[in-house]
């Protein structure tokens, strides 16, 4: 597992948006074939997206050959709704770049059967050739999309219950009242995201430390389902300061020294 530590949230976003830009134009000068991407919600991304509509307005960037798929999205909440990931998504980075709406795909929280839902969005990943890179937060829990804790590692995506802390920190989008948000979600499994060529987790303030902790330094479990990054070839987790407060000094050093040890090459 790589980690890369910056001084604040800023700095890690700007580099996670410019490793994934990378990306992007390495595939496209070795073959025609899209760059699958898969995409998180919450406060965390803002700013990768933010650079990444930068590069895509300055001509810099292109996703006229990138297909998308999110990682989860609440049940029952219309579309439209502001708090909906598709809202989100739209808000903060669809609206902003060239992407083909035909390549946009998150799940629909309003499927009449979220079973068939569920079944149909592990096809169509299946028939986009794989997600080359998965770009997620995670959860003051360390969950990873929905996948909440005892969530298989080995999970797809599939219906899932919130737990009520998680719906307790979400309650700040819905007015502070946990009662507004949805129960339930649609979301990718852990396996749907560790299948990918490549994962990238954002996590960014003091409130991730514990989970990043857990998942850096702790077994691979599915108590902090992002701990299965640690099963992957190729996990990166970008980082700021206060949010890797809480692992060893050692480990800190450690991944700092090859973070410099990378520059020097
Ligand atoms: C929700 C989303 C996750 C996201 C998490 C963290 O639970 N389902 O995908 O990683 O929120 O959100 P934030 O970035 O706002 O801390």
């Amino acid at each position: 597992m790589r980690v890369v530590i910056k001084n604040g949230s800023a700095d890690g976003s700007i580099w996670a948006a410019h490793y994934i830009a990378e990306k992007i134009k390495a595939k496209a000068a070795k073959t025609s074939e899209p760059f699958v991407i898969g995409l998180c919600t919450g406060s965390t991304p803002i700013q990768t997206y933010a650079e990444l509509a930068r590069m895509v307005k300055a001509g810099e960037l292109s996703f006229k050959n990138v297909i998308s798929f999110n990682m989860d999205e609440y049940v029952g909440l219309p579309e439209n709704h502001p708090e909906s990931y598709h809202s989100f998504m739209h808000k903060y980075l669809f609206d902003l770049i060239d992407e083909p709406a035909e390549n946009i795909h998150i799940l629909n929280g309003n499927a009449p059967d979220l079973a068939a839902e569920c079944a149909a969005y592990e096809q169509a990943i299946r028939n986009a050739g794989g997600i080359d890179l998965f770009l997620g937060g995670i959860g003051e829990d360390g969950h990873i999309a929905f996948n909440e804790p005892f969530s298989s590692l080995s999970s797809r995506t599939r219906v899932v219950t919130l737990t009520e802390d998680t719906r307790i920190v979400n309650s700040r989008f819905f007015g502070g009242d946990m009662n507004l948000v949805p129960k339930q979600a649609l979301s990718v499994g852990v396996a749907t995201v560790t299948d990918s060529e490549e994962v990238v987790i954002l996590a960014f303030g003091p409130k991730k430390a514990r989970a990043l902790a857990a998942a850096i330094e702790g077994p691979a479990s599915h108590y902090c389902t992002v701990s299965a990054l640690q099963l992957h070839p190729a996990g990166t987790i970008v980082c700021d300061e206060a949010a890797v407060g809480e692992i060893k000094l050692n480990s800190y050093k450690y991944f700092k020294a090859v973070e410099e040890a990378e520059q020097n090459c």
